[in-house]
């Protein structure tokens, strides 16, 4: 099976500055090191809430053959959330469905839930998905988001048995 290869981007100014702990980008990590173990998190780092850097690292991840990037934070209304702008700067194709999904689910938790204009598309071969920044959030979105990856992921690479994956995930 392809060995699939997952990046996660921590987007937060204290985070990057180191004032404050990123739980949520270990907490991402854990998560799909626990739950699927085929795939290999290949990179992982955080930067501040920055456009041009938000962008460059996203480019240069969808450059180097990443399946999957999920990206933590910045998707609220505070004047410097601008990862889900960085985002539409790089994605050729909307994925709409992901992000209504989640806003949807999400709206059972929490109604802070419309607060997140949280993208997702695909650049090339690339999935990318804006998740929210606190740790509670990442992994109420990962719970919805899980189970219907592998086929995403599979469909998008043209992996030949789709069940297959979803067996050995
Ligand atoms: N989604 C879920 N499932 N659970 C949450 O607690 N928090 C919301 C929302 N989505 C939340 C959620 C809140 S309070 C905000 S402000 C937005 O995500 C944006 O979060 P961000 O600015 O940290 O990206």
């Amino acid at each position: 099976m392809t060995n699939l290869k997952i990046a996660i981007l921590t987007i937060s100014d204290r985070g990057a500055a180191g004032t404050s702990e990123d739980r949520s980008g270990p907490l991402l990590r854990q998560i799909v090191q626990n739950q699927m173990p085929a795939w290999e998190v290949a990179q992982q780092t955080i930067t501040p809430d920055e456009y041009d850097r938000i962008r460059q690292t996203l480019l240069q991840w969808c450059e180097a053959g990443i399946h999957l990037i999920l990206t933590t934070g910045g998707t609220g209304f505070a004047p410097r959330d601008v990862t889900p702008e960085a985002t539409k700067s790089v994605i050729e194709r909307e994925t709409p469905g992901i992000t209504e999904a989640l806003r949807a689910e999400s709206m059972k938790i929490t109604r802070h839930a419309m607060l997140s204009r949280a993208v997702a598309g695909i650049r090339g071969q690339t999935l990318i998905i804006n998740l929210p920044g606190n740790p509670k959030a990442v992994r109420e979105n990962m719970e919805l988001l899980l189970p219907v990856l592998p086929h995403a992921l599979a469909l998008l690479n043209e992996l030949p048995d789709t069940e297959q994956q979803h067996r050995t995930v």
